[in-house]
């Protein structure tokens, strides 16, 4: 790829599943010498302007990864111009993007766990769960970083 790709985590409500996609994936990028634009956003806006879930947050800051500074935010128009990979975390996601966007864009959204080497198609919604779910969806967001991480140096 000639220009500096750029990388959108799109979940539903941008506190839980698609913060913690770009911390992780803003950590293993730092460590890669890959230079990436990373950025992610909901298809709602029931938080606009929250810091993410502090249960995603201790579950992920146990590992090391770092939320400083993420704030909820919700797709908007040009985010289908300005990004490259716009990458749901759930089905449902890809097809409220897809509603929300040109046909001509549809290629540059597809499910975040495409890249990642394990059987779970989707990173389920842990917001009404326990502990575990946070931790899954930390599991599945680390695989599918390496995954991509992987992919993009072969661009
Ligand atoms: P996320 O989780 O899509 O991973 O950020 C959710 C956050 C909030 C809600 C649902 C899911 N909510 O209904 O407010």
């Amino acid at each position: 790829m000639q220009h500096k790709p750029a990388v959108l985590f799109v979940c539903l409500g941008n506190i839980c599943r698609s913060p913690t996609a770009e911390a992780v994936f803003r950590h293993k990028v730092k460590q890669s010498a890959l230079n990436i634009e990373i950025d992610s956003a909901g298809t709602h806006g029931y938080h606009i302007g929250s810091p993410p879930d502090k249960r995603s947050q201790a579950v992920a800051e146990m590992r090391g990864y770092d939320f400083s500074g993420l704030k909820c935010r919700k797709v908007q128009d040009d985010d289908f111009e300005r990004f490259d990979y716009i990458l749901a975390m759930d089905h449902s996601n890809l097809s409220n993007l897809k509603d929300m966007s040109d046909e001509k864009y549809h290629d540059k959204i597809r499910l975040f766990l495409d890249f990642a080497d394990d059987p779970h198609t989707e990173v389920p919604d842990p917001y009404y769960g326990g502990k575990r779910g946070f931790e899954l969806v930390l599991d599945l967001i680390e695989s599918a970083s390496d995954g991509l991480i992987a992919h993009l140096k072969q661009q």
